[in-house]
């Protein structure tokens, strides 16, 4: 991020403090709670955000090399990207052409063909057919040559990579990192590299869990035992870049900026600065990493969650031990605090009793997320 964009920030967030106020929109935002509970208003976010429409597959640096592949499943549909011997990023169902098992899990990296581990069908990297080990005559009369893993869509652009699960047209990868392509490129995102990742499910909309990362208004009560002895709760501020968006929550420390000279000020060790990516990303940067927060939801009710945590350059076993606390960091506050949380609120929209809940105007990027989603909708 740029220095002036972060005394921009740091300017904004310090004259607010001093006024006692903080950016807000216009209106309160009144949410039906069928947003999170309707059967076909899923069936259409299911089609247009996450089948028709491209989503964040990973960052480039877990498939910066031949043979590495991310899976994960989007709107219902298994799909992998894979970098190829030949350097070309490829995106396929992850869907075996044999009896429609998955073909990988999770992710990898180095492999030489891709291995589908029910009867051993085994796929080059570019998704053609290399084997059907102990297959004799079974197949006699089907062809290997017709039965490569079906292609889909991928783009990477600014670090971000992203595949589209349905549908022929090519990604366009940086007009989805819009607006946000000045910050991730200073960043240097693409030079991040995976260190581990956790995986958990919730049985909750997926929207419910994406609410909890942009607004900080929660963290003097929620977070009131963990990270709220650091953050502030308020002011707060934020970016919208088209259905894109940019929040920060900034730690307490920050405020003492205002008793320093400007040419002292830096934002990056006393904020955590995030970039939600349309519709279900979040890429969070603390200090000296990404976070990255994939919500792939399963059902109106259900949704996984896949977090990445990417740093700077390889962890080495001086840096594992930190590493390892600040993954177990996200863990604890996600699973025992913001997520436990959103199930709650499932709970009682799903009573049927409750028909709408509000966004206070100060929770102002949640009110841009909701009302891009509108649009990408309609
Ligand atoms: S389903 Fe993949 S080899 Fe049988
Ligand atoms: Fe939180």
């Amino acid at each position: 991020m740029r220095r002036e964009t972060q005394l921009e920030l740091i300017r904004e967030l310090l004259a607010h403090h001093a006024a006692g106020t903080t950016q807000l929109a216009d209106n309160v935002l009144t949410l039906p709670a069928d947003v999170y509970t309707s059967e076909s208003h899923w069936q259409a976010e299911r089609v247009a955000l996450f089948r028709c429409r491209p989503v964040v597959a990973c960052l480039s640096g877990a498939v910066a090399s031949a043979g590495d592949y991310v899976s994960l499943t989007v709107g219902g549909v298994p799909v992998v990207v894979v970098r190829g011997g030949d350097g070309v990023l490829r995106g396929f169902r992850n869907v075996c052409r044999h009896r429609a098992s998955s073909v990988v899990s999770d992710c990898g990296s180095g492999a030489t063909s891709l291995r589908c581990p029910f009867h051993a069908w085994t796929y080059r990297l570019d998704g053609s057919l290399l084997a059907r080990p102990q297959a004799g005559e079974g197949f006699c009369g089907t062809h290997e040559s017709e039965l490569g893993l079906a292609p889909v869509p991928v783009g990477e652009s600014y670090g971000v990579v992203f595949v589209r699960a349905e549908g022929e047209e090519p990604v366009d990868a940086a007009e989805l990192v819009g607006d946000a392509s000045q910050d991730l490129n200073d960043f240097a995102v693409g030079g991040y590299v995976p260190f581990d990742r956790w995986e958990s499910s919730w049985p909750c909309n997926w929207k419910l869990l994406v609410d909890t990362f942009l607004e900080s208004y929660h963290v003097f009560s929620l977070h009131r035992t963990t990270v709220g002895r650091y953050y502030l709760s308020q002011p707060m501020t934020y970016r919208g870049y088209g259905p894109n968006l940019r929040f920060q929550t900034c730690q307490k420390s920050i405020l003492e900026l205002g008793e320093a000279p400007e040419e002292e000020w830096e934002l990056l060790s006393r904020a955590t600065v995030e970039y939600l990516i349309a519709p279900n990303t979040i890429l969070s940067h603390s200090v000296d990493h990404f976070a990255v927060y994939q919500f792939l939801p399963t059902a109106v009710d259900h949704t996984d969650i896949t977090m990445t945590l990417y740093t700077p350059e390889s962890v080495t076993d001086r840096t594992r031990p930190h590493y390892e606390r600040t993954l177990e960091l996200h863990q604890r506050v996600g699973a025992s605090e913001d997520f436990p949380q959103a199930v709650k609120i499932q709970q009682s929209l799903a009573s049927g009793l409750v028909t709408e809940t509000l966004v206070g105007r100060h929770e102002v990027a949640l009110i841009h997320f909701h009302q891009a989603l509108d649009q990408l909708l309609s």
